[in-house]
C-alpha cells in the first residue's frame, strides 16, 4: 500500500466518542505499523493531549509515538502535498455540527466513520447524518457503537442492526470507567494499561481489544 488513506470521524452529536475513537485507532493503526496524522479540526484541540508530552506550536509534529504525528486543521490546510503523501492515514476529529469547514473537511476526506451511541432516537439522528455526509459527495466507512452497556437492549441492537445493514460495523465499543481514568492519565488505553501494569487477562483489556477488532474493520474496508 502506498496511497494515502483519509478517514474523518463525526456525527452531529457530541459526546459520541468521537475523539476518543481517534486517539486510540490511530495508536492501534499505528500499532499495526501504518503511519499516521490526526489533525485536530475540533477548536478544543483535545488529540494532542494524547499524545504529546510537550506542545509545540506549529507545523506536522512528531508525538511520543514514533509513527504518530500531529496536527490541527489550519496548520494541515497549508501543507503541500508531498508531505501528505507520507502518511498512510490521516484522520480527522471533527466537532459535532454540519459547519461550512467541517462541510469541507468532508469533502476533502471523502471518507467519513460514525461513531453512535445505542438508543431510541439514534437511528433518525444517524438518517440525517448519512445524508449530510452523502451532500458533501463522501462514502461512509461505516458506522460504530460506542459505550455500549449491556441492559436489555438486544432489540434494540437488532433493529439498528436491520436498519444500517452492512453500515455497521460488528465491532461495538463497550462503556468503561477506565477511558476517563486513561484521558486524565492523558494516554491512549493500551499505552494506560501498560504503564499501569494491568495483566492482559484482566476485564480491563476488553476495551482494548475492541479497539483493536474496529482497527482491523476498518483496515480491511480501506486496504482492499
Ligand atoms: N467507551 C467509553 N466508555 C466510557 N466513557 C467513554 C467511552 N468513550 C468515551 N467516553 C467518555 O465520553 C465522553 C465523550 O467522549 P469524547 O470522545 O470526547 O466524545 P466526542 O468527541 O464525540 O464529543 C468523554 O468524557 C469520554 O471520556
Ligand atoms: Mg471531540
Amino acid at each position: 500500500m502506498k496511497h494515502t488513506q483519509k478517514i474523518a470521524l463525526y456525527n452531529n452529536k457530541g459526546g459520541v466518542a468521537k475523539t476518543t475513537s481517534v486517539i486510540n485507532l490511530a495508536y492501534c493503526i499505528q500499532k499495526a505499523g501504518r503511519k499516521v496524522l490526526v489533525v485536530d479540526c475540533d477548536t478544543q484541540e483535545n488529540c494532542y493531549m494524547f499524545f504529546m508530552t510537550d506542545k509545540r506550536t506549529n507545523g506536522i509534529l512528531p508525538t511520543d509515538y514514533e509513527n504518530i504525528f500531529h496536527t490541527t486543521w489550519t496548520r494541515y490546510a497549508e501543507l503541500d502535498a508531498d508531505r501528505i503523501s507520507g502518511f498512510d492515514y490521516i484522520m480527522f476529529d471533527l466537532p459535532p455540527a454540519m459547519t461550512d469547514e467541517v462541510k469541507q473537511i468532508i469533502r476533502h476526506s471523502g471518507l467519513v466513520y460514525v461513531p453512535t451511541m445505542l438508543g431510541e432516537f439514534e437511528i433518525h439522528g444517524l438518517e440525517r447524518v448519512t445524508v449530510e455526509i452523502a451532500r458533501q459527495q463522501a462514502q461512509i466507512g461505516g458506522i460504530f457503537i460506542t459505550m455500549y452497556r449491556r441492559r436489555n437492549d438486544e432489540e434494540l441492537l437488532r433493529d439498528f442492526r436491520s436498519a444500517l445493514d452492512s453500515t455497521l460495523l460488528q465491532t461495538i465499543i463497550p462503556y468503561s470507567d477506565t477511558v476517563r481514568e486513561s484521558q486524565k492519565a492523558g494516554l491512549p488505553l493500551e499505552a494506560y494499561f501498560t504503564e499501569k501494569k494491568v495483566p492482559r487477562s484482566g476485564s480491563s483489556w476488553k476495551i482494548v481489544n475492541a479497539y483493536e477488532n474496529l482497527t482491523d474493520e476498518i483496515l480491511r474496508r480501506s486496504e482492499v
